[in-house]
């Protein structure tokens, strides 16, 4: 049995009410090449190709159940009817802006931030082997390398703040930090062929990635003045964390980790509290619900990666020790993984 829908040119509602679990749906538009159920979870396709004008596409429905179903002749059409006709707040026009799978930019890129404070303050004992750790891995894997603050971005804020200057003034002179430290690194890499990328230069970022294999970036956010106002106080709640998850998630990256200095999140800051224990696994809920003291990231990335359709998992890496990031960037275990859900 099927459900015989004749559908032209705008957005239909057709009810299925039969009981085998398949219904069919006849489209009668030689021009419509994809045809969109909603609710999309449950029949998502596209046309079958057919020399006929009448073409049919199937969709399941539960034994005994009635389902509404709105077919458009193409995903677009019926976006932008609904674009046109209804609010932003509206929810049917929400879900319809999320029926066509997301597609990722850079898949096979790995996302990794150099810490400011954790690491490259440290200088060349800890700066040099992990280059020369990127080099070496950027041979065989793709690689975005962001880089955070450290103490001069904590200096630049405290001054600012005790001047008594907003929140986005602070994002701006912080920014101009974490891009120093991507300028040194861009030194350092430069023999490899490896650029230093500006937050606008991003979009030939893939044309970087494949003359070079990687590129560097400031990690923070050009939020500059837009930056979002905190709670309380007056520093940035988006740094360069934040900045390089999103990169990492918007691009639709295959990883994001951080390069900090120590095995990964503890139950509390081990460099202060030595009954800390690391965590090897948790899930953004389960931490947030632990409410920990401190945390190994800035907290905006788990409220981030709550929404995150990408990167579902980020990893925290010791880049004191030898080898790890190589093993991350593979896919191993080796520092703590946060996840998204469990
Ligand atoms: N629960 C925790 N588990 C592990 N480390 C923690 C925890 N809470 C705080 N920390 C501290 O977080 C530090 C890493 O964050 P920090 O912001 O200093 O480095 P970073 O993000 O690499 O630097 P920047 O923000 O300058 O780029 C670690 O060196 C550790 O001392
Ligand atoms: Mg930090």
């Amino acid at each position: 049995m099927a459900v015989d829908v004749q559908v032209s040119r705008g957005v239909t509602k057709a009810t299925a009410d039969q009981r085998p679990p398949l219904n069919r749906i006849f489209v009668m538009d030689p021009t419509a090449d994809e045809v969109t159920l909603r609710p999309a979870a449950r029949g998502y396709g596209s046309l079958q190709p057919s020399e006929s004008p009448l073409r049919s596409l199937q969709f399941a429905v539960d034994a005994g159940q009635t389902e509404e179903v709105t077919v458009a002749e193409s995903a677009t059409a019926a976006l932008e009817s609904l674009l046109m006709s209804s609010p932003f707040s509206d929810p049917t026009l929400l879900e319809a802006t999320d029926t066509v799978p997301d597609r990722r930019i850079l898949p096979d890129v790995t996302v990794v931030k150099v810490g400011g404070q954790s690491l490259i303050d440290r200088g060349r004992a800890a700066v040099f082997p992990v280059v020369d750790e990127l080099i070496e891995i950027k041979r065989t894997h793709r690689l975005l390398i962001g880089t955070g603050g450290g103490t001069r971005a904590r200096h630049i804020y405290s001054l600012a703040a005790e001047l008594g200057l907003p929140t986005g003034v602070l994002s701006e002179v912080g920014s101009a930090v974490a891009g120093q430290n991507a300028s040194m690194l861009g030194y350092l890499m430069a023999r490899h062929g490896v650029p230093v990328v500006g937050s606008t230069a991003l979009s030939a970022i893939a044309l970087y990635l494949a003359e070079s294999g990687a590129a560097i970036f400031s990690g923070m956010p050009p939020y500059d003045m837009w930056q979002r106002v905190p709670e309380t106080g007056v520093i940035p709640p988006y740094r360069t964390d934040a900045g390089c998850y999103l990169v990492a998630e918007t691009y639709g990256c295959a990883n994001m980790i951080f390069i900090k200095d120590e095995d990964g999140l503890y139950t509390a800051n081990p460099k202060n509290d030595p009954s800390a224990t690391l965590i090897p696994e948790i899930t953004v809920d389960e931490l947030i619900e632990a409410d920990l003291p401190d945390l190994v990231v800035e907290r905006p990335v788990l409220e981030l990666m709550r929404h995150a359709r990408h990167v579902r998992s980020i990893q925290i890496v010791n880049g004191l020790r030898p080898g790890l990031i190589r093993r991350a960037v593979e896919g191993e275990h080796v520092g703590t993984i946060i996840r998204s859900a469990s």
